[in-house]
């Protein structure tokens, strides 16, 4: 974040007595005594720490956890901030401190997309939220819900493989980035809204088109760090036309939702009511069936468009970007992919496909997920989380609206509680009483794919499916090589910042069939 040249100008135009009245009381020694903040590197008035953010901010907190200790405090213009990347201090955040620190804080990009914080994901702690989730653990996510959709994510998954192969045939390397955001996103689209956007029989390509554009637009703008968020100021000049940009993004999102709730409502009407016909029926079809809040017959269009919006989100990029990461460090490592697919053929064999009743099988494979988690976690931080309190963490006073940067990336990377923590090693994860690897954070705390506590992932078994079931079809019918002209150590694995984080360049690699040729019709 470069915005130093505005900032040197803000700081000089005549403010110069509130930033003496802002050093005295930060400077207050009655203030510190009584209420110990953690610490944490020193500010500058108005802005704080913000300039202290580069393009990467989760290695920079996790650089002031190495220079300040496991808890730290930052002032981010007019917003208190802490930041961890220690499984105690994690633990006690989301388990034993969960009633004071789960909620959200109110951001311009929660308020635009996310209709008002009437989702799940970004809403604040409190009983439109509770409702909110409810009805996905009860209604969208529950174990036989997701069972009826079974037949959907077999299907999408030999699409994959025939996809892959016939690129194969052309000897085209493959565009994992690509084949892989397809799977993600046709999983959740037929389950969430019945239609799929790629390949064979799938919506026109025109609403494919412009449904991939908006959901690009809105990951990059609940991604980004805006800092009107935390300088009221920056919006009346919102140099980058960011709130504009959200503001557009939020009417598209809106009228595409729109249609797609029209359609469903004229289907319904042609049926007798839900689960009619061979079709399953799809999450739409099924928020449109339960009845509102207090005594309402129905929803409303816009709690509805709300879930709808929060699934897509928070569905289909944290798998894509998992498997993507996955493939590159396999690739990278000849030795991993060599023990993935012994596994493989000793659990599936040559002459069928995996299914999902193999996935608890493969250990190793299950390891490889852990450690892709480890080094690269779906998001750097958790979705930021607000106290709604004052309280006590460590000796250290934290305020009400603090907000909370759990540093995901810094935890697997925590040279404390990992060894060799650039080195991909699955191995380390083995359970040594040989039972099943459980992908998740386990008593230590030392990963958190899908956090903890009552802001836990609520998607995570379908997430785990996904990504185990995309990388063993892969694994079990091609081999993988980099790039002609590439070596198996030249795979870059260079992350870029935002609410998921992905490799900064797609990963391309080579895929040669391993299977008889009629496994792949
Ligand atoms: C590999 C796939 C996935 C990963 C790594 C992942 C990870 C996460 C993480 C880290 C959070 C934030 C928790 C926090 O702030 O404490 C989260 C929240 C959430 N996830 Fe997932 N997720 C995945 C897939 C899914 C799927 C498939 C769904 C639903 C279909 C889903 C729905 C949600 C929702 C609704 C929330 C917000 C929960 C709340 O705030 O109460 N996720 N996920």
């Amino acid at each position: 974040m470069v915005f130093t040249t505005f900032f040197v100008t803000l700081l000089l135009i005549g403010l110069a007595s509130k930033i003496i009245r802002h050093w005295s009381i930060e400077k207050s020694p009655s203030l510190n005594k009584k209420n110990v903040l953690p610490p944490g590197p020193p500010r500058w008035p108005i802005v704080g720490n913000l300039l202290q953010l580069g393009q990467l901010p989760h290695r920079d907190f996790a650089s002031l956890c190495d220079k300040y200790g496991p808890l730290v405090y930052l002032k981010l213009g007019n917003v208190d901030v802490i930041t961890t990347n220690d499984p105690d201090i994690i633990r006690e955040i989301l388990l034993s401190q969960d009633d004071i620190f789960a909620s959200r804080p109110r951001t311009l990009a929660a308020v635009h997309l996310a209709y008002g914080c009437g989702d799940v994901a970004l809403a604040p702690l409190g009983p439109h939220w509770k409702r909110m989730r409810r009805i996905c653990m009860e209604h969208l996510l529950t174990t036989k819900r997701l069972e009826s959709f079974s037949k959907h994510r077999q299907e999408e998954a030999q699409h994959l493989v025939k996809d892959v192969w016939s690129q194969t045939q052309a000897e085209n390397p493959i565009n994992l980035r690509e084949v892989l955001g397809a799977f993600s996103m046709n999983n959740v689209t037929r389950m969430l809204l019945g239609k799929k956007y790629f390949g064979s029989k799938t919506a026109g390509p025109q609403e494919a088109m412009e449904f991939m554009h908006i959901t690009h637009e809105l990951f990059w703008l609940l991604g980004v760090i805006y800092l009107g968020d935390y300088l009221p100021m920056w919006r009346w000049f919102d140099p980058h036309g960011c709130e504009k940009k959200m503001r557009e993004v939020e009417k598209r999102v809106d009228d595409f939702h729109s249609k797609i709730i029209e359609e469903h409502r004229k289907t319904m009407k042609t049926k007798k009511g839900i689960g009619e016909g061979d079709e399953e029926p799809d999450f739409v079809d099924i928020l449109l069936s339960l009845p509102g809040e207090d005594g309402k017959e129905h929803m409303d269009d816009v709690e509805i468009k709300a879930l709808i919006q929060d699934m897509i989100a928070a569905a289909t990029d944290t798998s894509a970007v998992t498997n993507e990461w996955a493939m590159a460090e396999v690739i990278k490592h000849p030795r991993v992919l060599k023990k993935i697919q012994e596994e493989l053929d000793a659990v599936v064999g040559p002459n069928r496909m995996v299914m999902e009743s193999d996935l608890s099988n493969l250990n190793y494979l299950r390891c490889v997920v852990r450690e892709t988690f480890r080094m690269h976690p779906a998001g750097p931080f958790l979705i930021p989380h607000e106290s709604i309190r004052p309280t006590i963490i460590n000796d250290y006073y934290i305020p009400a609206k603090t907000r909370v940067f759990i540093n995901t990336h810094g935890l697997g990377r925590n040279t404390k509680i990992w060894d060799k923590v650039d080195e991909f090693m699955p191995e380390r994860h083995f359970s040594t009483n040989g039972s099943r690897v459980e992908i998740s954070h386990g008593l230590d705390f030392k990963i958190l794919p899908f956090s903890a506590g009552k802001r836990k992932c609520p998607g995570a078994p379908l997430g785990v499916t996904l990504v185990l079931m995309a990388l063993a079809r892969l694994f079990h019918c091609f081999d993988w090589t980099p790039p002609k002209g590439l070596n198996h150590q030249d795979i870059d694995t260079q992350e870029v910042y935002g609410m998921t984080m992905p490799k900064v360049h797609p990963l391309i690699a080579v895929a040669k069939p391993r299977l008889e040729k009629h496994m792949y019709d």
